[in-house]
């Protein structure tokens, strides 16, 4: 069984992509579920009620969050009934939202769980032990499990990798935009990439206009980030095959489409 995972979408570019390339991606893998980052899909900062639904409408059966989580207020009026929406697991104990879901496909059933890192970022619980906690509990659900690892620094994306080797099914990486090439699936039989990478606009820097950017890197004054509505966009993603039986992965493969690398339905 497969498992498609579509890294950060960013704003209305990264919308559209999904829009128009994830049901084409599913005709393509046939991925038994979907799953789509959506911390940045409200202009860049969050998520909205409506743009949930119009993930789970494009074909998505779960969508996680990150550092941007709460960043559209909106968020807090509909999380509680958002059944397919995973937020960082390590945030203090009160928060709303959840960090684990389960979704049931084809009598199998999938945990889903998004950490977020600690280094370069704000000080939350530790992802590590929370990760063997919420796998523990998992565990007596599912053997198939798949970890979103929403952090900065490679060095704690690849601890997270080894650390949960064997016990998860995929440890993937989100935040940092930038899709690595460094897919794997790890001795003991969970899938490994560092950053998915992001989708949304493709000359821009990290999804936010580039004149802005380096603006602010040649001032070092306040500049307002924002989403460039035109332009060429990419969708950034991966495929994860899975042996349901064992839950362990067996291939992980990366997915970069924008005008350099073109899609193609055909298999
Ligand atoms: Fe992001
Ligand atoms: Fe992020």
């Amino acid at each position: 069984m497969k498992l498609l995972f579509v890294g950060d979408v960013v704003g209305s570019p990264g919308r559209d992509m999904v829009s128009e390339y994830v049901p084409m991606l599913k005709k393509k893998y046939q991925p038994a579920m979907t799953i789509i980052n959506g911390e940045n899909a409200a202009s860049g900062r969050g998520i909205t009620e409506k743009i949930y639904k119009q993930f789970l409408h494009a074909g998505a059966d779960m969508v996680t969050l990150g550092n941007h989580s709460w960043d559209n207020r909106e968020i807090f009026q509909f999380i509680d009934d958002a059944k397919a929406l995973v937020r960082p697991a390590n945030y203090p104990e009160g928060t709303p939202g959840v960090g684990i879901q389960f979704h049931t496909v084809m009598q199998k059933t999938i945990a889903v769980i998004n950490l977020q890192g600690t280094t370069f970022l704000p000080p939350l619980d530790d992802p590590f032990r929370k990760a063997d906690e919420l796998i523990e509990m998992a565990k007596k659900k599912t053997s198939i499990i798949f970890v979103d690892f929403h952090a900065e620094a490679t060095s704690e994306k690849l601890a997270m990798g080894w650390y949960l080797d064997g016990r998860v099914t995929a440890v993937v990486g989100t935040h940092t935009h930038v899709q690595t090439a460094d897919q794997r699936v790890l001795p003991n039989g969970t899938a490994y990439l560092t950053d998915v990478g992001m989708t949304g606009p493709y000359n821009e820097i990290l999804g936010m206009s580039k004149e802005a950017v380096i603006k602010r890197f040649l001032t070092q004054l306040p500049v307002r980030f924002e989403v460039p509505k035109d332009g060429p966009t990419q969708l950034s993603a991966c495929l994860i095959t899975i042996d349901p039986k064992s839950g362990k992965a067996t291939k992980i493969e990366r997915i970069l489409i924008n005008q350099d690398n073109p899609f193609t339905p055909e298999t």
